[in-house]
């Protein structure tokens, strides 16, 4: 029986997947990569720090760390400045009414982010108090396609991983959440989430009945 519902932040509940997408092609312009959306998919839900070194990977670029951090952070402050213009509007349609019938049906429910900026994005957007827990990227140590965020997000919920169902837009969060043993809805194209349980277009268009079948 599924008790929790584990929500990713970006790509799911609002669209910083966008901006996460636009700092990185103004940094793989900067070098000379070319970086489209297609490669994109491969930095979804993982840190930081290892979408620079995928990035870095398809121009064939090798940097010591201390240049790598500086980059890494270069990129992190334009993805800032495109997060403050955020406003509680900015949150996909349909996802506050989501969240409050699964809170009628009863389901914990959780979020969890790669992300270390997740805890400002959701500030800004006004839905902390949506969230039963909410684990970022600083603290893990492995990130997606790991298990560990939504093992820990489980843990903090005091759900079986089994009794949980996580929506996630990434390929990796996709294959972290099998690996946790949990249910798995992709918001996205069944082409980069066929291994998820569904695959839906967008976050809102979940129909809660299906919860009482798996
Ligand atoms: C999420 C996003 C990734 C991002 C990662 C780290 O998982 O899907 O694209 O790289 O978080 O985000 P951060 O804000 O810590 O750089
Ligand atoms: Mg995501």
């Amino acid at each position: 029986m599924i008790k929790a519902i584990i929500f990713d932040l970006d790509g799911v509940i609002v669209d910083t997947a966008r901006f996460h997408f636009l700092a990185w092609k103004k940094l793989a312009q900067e070098m000379g990569i070319p970086f489209n959306e297609h490669d994109n998919e491969r930095l979804k839900g993982v840190s930081r720090m290892q979408s620079l070194d995928i990035l870095l990977g398809l121009g064939k670029v090798k940097l010591a760390k201390d240049r790598r951090e500086a980059l890494a952070t270069r990129k992190n402050e334009w993805f800032v400045d495109y997060v403050e213009s955020m406003k509680p509007g900015d949150v996909y349609r349909g996802v506050p009414e989501l969240i409050v019938a699964l809170k009628k049906g009863k389901y914990k429910i959780g979020l969890a982010s790669s992300s270390k900026n997740a805890p400002r994005v959701v500030q800004l957007l006004g839905i902390e108090k949506k969230f039963d827990t909410i684990v970022d990227g600083s603290m893990i140590i492995d990130t997606k396609p790991d298990p560990e965020i939504f093992l820990l997000t489980a843990q903090r919920l005091n759900v079986d991983p089994s009794a949980c169902v996580v929506f996630e837009d990434a390929e990796a969060g996709v294959e972290a959440a099998k690996r946790a043993g949990m249910k798995c809805v992709g918001v996205g194209s069944a082409v980069q989430l066929g291994k998820a349980d569904l695959v839906i277009a967008k976050t809102a268009d979940f129909q809660l009945e299906l919860l009482n079948k798996w």
